[in-house]
């Protein structure tokens, strides 16, 4: 019927207007759009799931999102910053666990100046990985330093295309320099991953639509997409969170508009679903973030809640557990630095 018709166009022309992506969101048994997506990702990118080594090195933050736990106001949490010295020696770990990618991560902390980040990334790529930064929204000399110092990718969600939600939940940031960051990081050569939240209050099909036609239309290397779940102390702590399959939804999609990009099952994904890795997995992901940071810090890094529980390294998130769920998936686990192989 309709349905299959536009699955299979979408799988042969990997383009659909909004309309049909509305209707393919709507789905109610979306099987068919799961399996499309599984064999697009398995003809593009492989069996092989790449793994990036998370360092979550800063929670301290100055902006204000709404749905975040470590926002600025939120005087709730305690906040850390790993010494540079700690970082490398995670890095360390990560290269010595066969890792191939580092991911630093951090809130918006001014603290850390640029030629100390600079200096952090050289030391990591004397380790002969890949190192990405999701450090937020900085100027574009200093994404050109940190460029020049050799970081290889950038994270930054866009959050949401839909600029009145946009600004309704990131009081005094700006969609527009939102859009700036990632066009400079796409010109001076960083690979450029984005995403969204879902399950946004206010969020429709529509939007999320749009948010697809947007990754396509700017070229994403890679995109990270969770579902939004409410964190206590923010404004949104009563809210609603996204539902999992709608992230699958999304994620399928994603794959099959964009076939040969990094899609990782995101870490909110595996939270708010025991199999929320392996669903990701088998709805066009190729990609995992094992976090590989300190115990003591992982549990201050509260974006929303249970994150991490109270034994950090027994988790479904610690690296060997993670190994082995992708070998159960009849994956295989990327040996080399995973850059996105262009088609
Ligand atoms: N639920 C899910 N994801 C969240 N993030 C921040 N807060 C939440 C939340 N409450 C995501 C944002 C950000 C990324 C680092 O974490 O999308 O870009």
């Amino acid at each position: 019927k309709d349905i299959d018709a536009l699955i299979e166009t979408l799988e042969t022309q990997h383009d659909i207007n909004k309309e049909g992506l509305v209707t393919l969101l709507a789905l109610e048994n979306p099987s068919k759009l799961y399996q499309a997506a599984d064999r697009v990702r398995k003809k593009y990118v492989g069996d092989e799931v790449h793994l990036r080594g998370l360092i979550e090195f800063s929670n301290y933050c100055s902006n204000t999102c709404f749905y975040c736990g470590l926002r600025g106001p939120n005087r709730t949490i305690k906040r850390y910053r790993m010494e540079p010295e700690e970082i490398i020696q995670c890095a360390k770990y990560g290269a010595s666990a066969g890792l191939k990618t580092i991911v630093l991560q951090s809130g918006e902390d001014k603290y850390f100046k640029i030629t100390t980040l600079c200096k952090i990334v050289e030391e990591i790529k004397k380790m002969d990985m890949a190192v990405t930064l999701s450090i937020g929204e900085l100027s574009t000399k200093d994404y050109a330093e940190l460029k020049k110092a050799g970081a290889d990718r950038y994270l930054l969600r866009i959050e949401t295309t839909n600029k009145e939600l946009y600004q309704k939940l990131h009081p005094g940031m700006s969609y527009e320099n939102r859009v700036r960051c990632l066009i400079d990081l796409r010109e001076l050569g960083y690979e450029v991953g984005t995403g969204s939240l879902i399950g946004l209050p206010g969020q429709t099909l529509e939007m999320l639509a749009k948010d697809l036609m947007f990754f396509k239309k700017i070229d994403a290397d890679m995109l990270g997409m969770g579902p939004f779940i409410p964190c206590e102390n923010t404004p949104l702590e009563n809210e609603k969170g996204g539902d999992v399959e709608t992230v699958l939804k999304m994620m399928a999609l994603a794959r099959l508009l964009m076939p040969d990009i990094n899609m990782p099952a995101t870490t909110a994904l595996g939270v708010k679903d025991k199999l929320g890795y392996i669903k990701g997995l088998q709805c066009g992901a190729n990609v995992i973030m094992p976090n590989i940071g300190i115990d003591e810090y992982k549990k201050l890094y509260k974006l929303y809640p249970g994150k991490v529980p109270d034994n950090p390294s027994e988790t479904v998130n610690s690296l060997e557990n993670i190994k082995k769920l992708i070998l159960s998936q009849n994956r295989t686990i990327g040996k080399d630095k995973g850059y996105r192989k262009k088609y």
